[in-house]
């Protein structure tokens, strides 16, 4: 049997005729940038997290800068933040997160992870208080698994931070009823096709909280004025294409029976797996939606000879991360470390993903796990 990391034609085939059909409209009106389709997609996708007001995008990763830039703006009257400025975020995510906070002039402030692989509150609260100038954190839904935003939203109200919401990983995912991205000052989200909500190429969402910044979102997006001439900031061409509103927008509409599907499989795989002696399984949290299904394999067992002989059995599992953003050789000069990183360092060496997708059927489920086991146990 071969069992994909991820199957995105078996999503496409669910919603064929609806997509084949959004796609064709597209080619009606003709209005291929910041047409129609991404107002529309605008306005479902802010009612649906709950929020004042979305902004379409080019990408996840420009969702996460321009709510920075926008930030910037609102909050300080300053286009860009200075490098003595740190926002504090987690080391143990995809490098998007910090290059977006390089990139928008600041210095990511990284403190360790919890248990859940997602930042650590108390070693939020520590970097605050040993650090003068922080200004904003960016917590990370790391697997589609909510960090505790309520615990998050109290340090900023204490301490006057501004918070952005990398929700890349985490449409859908839910605190005490609420959607993740409406907690904090912005949510940033991804349309990356192996995303709980896909496109079919590049695109992104900023989930934000009022008029004004909605405003300034939209001028960065398109070179920094609403008005081709009238250019208020230096701004990015990171326009969503129609195309990608338009197909996002179907997918929307199936996304709670995706979100159900990546919840049935997680329980399936936690019920099937637990017990096994140094294989410690995620929590089958309601409001996780499992973007990726997340394990840890600790010592004795060796993670990459279990994702090597999945590998060989014709299962896609996968390494989510298996290097730290300080370790990055590129990024590394341009971050700060606070305290010791030991959780993240540990998670990083002990990690692995399972194949996790809508309609994954019954067999395939069971065949990752009967390989598993086997594996392990042997
Ligand atoms: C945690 C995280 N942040 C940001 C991004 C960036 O999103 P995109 O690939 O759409 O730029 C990703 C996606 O890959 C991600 O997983």
């Amino acid at each position: 049997m071969r069992i994909p990391f991820i199957d995105l034609d078996r999503i496409y085939r669910k919603v064929k005729d609806n997509i084949d059909n959004a796609i064709s409209g597209v080619f009606g009106s003709q209005r291929w940038i910041l047409g129609p389709e991404v107002e529309e997609l605008e306005r479902t996708f802010s009612d649906s997290i709950g929020v004042e007001a979305a902004v379409g995008v080019a990408s996840g990763t420009d969702a996460l800068l321009l709510s920075l830039r926008a930030q910037a703006i609102s909050r300080y009257n300053r286009q860009f933040f200075r490098r003595d400025e740190y926002i504090i975020t987690t080391p143990f995510t995809f490098v998007a997160t910090a290059e977006a906070i390089i990139r928008s002039g600041a210095t990511p402030l990284l403190v360790d992870i919890g248990e859940d692989f997602n930042i650590s509150v108390s070693e939020i609260e520590r970097a605050v208080l040993s650090y003068k100038n922080v200004v904003g954190i960016l917590p990370v839904h790391l697997y589609g698994c909510p960090a505790d935003m309520e615990a998050i939203m109290d340090i900023a109200s204490r301490y006057d931070l501004f918070v952005v919401e990398d929700c890349a990983q985490a449409f859908g995912a839910r605190l005490s009823g609420r959607c993740v991205g409406g907690f904090g000052d912005f949510g940033a989200f991804s349309f990356f096709p192996t995303k709980v909500l896909p496109g079919i190429g590049d695109g992104g969402m900023i989930a934000c909280r009022d008029k004004r910044n909605r405003d300034i979102l939209r001028a960065l997006r398109n070179h920094g004025g609403i008005d081709k001439y009238d250019i208020e900031y230096i701004g990015y061409n990171s326009r969503l294409d129609s195309i990608q509103a338009a197909v996002i927008a179907v997918y929307l509409g199936y996304i709670e029976e995706f979100i159900k599907e990546r919840q049935r499989i997680a329980e399936a795989y936690i019920s099937a797996l637990s017990g096994i002696d140094n294989l410690i399984l995620p929590k089958a949290e309601k409001g996780n939606v499992f973007n990726l299904f997340t394990l840890r394999l600790s010592h004795p067992l060796d993670r990459y000879r279990v994702c090597r002989e999945l590998n060989a059995r014709g299962i896609g599992a996968g390494v989510y991360y298996p290097v730290l953003i300080n370790e990055m050789q590129g990024i590394r000069d341009y971050v700060v470390v606070s305290g010791d990183l030991n959780q993240a360092l540990k998670a990083k060496d002990e990690v692995l993903s399972l194949p996790i997708f809508p309609y994954m059927e019954d067999e395939e489920i069971e065949y990752v796990v009967d390989t598993l086991r086997a594996i392990v146990l042997s």
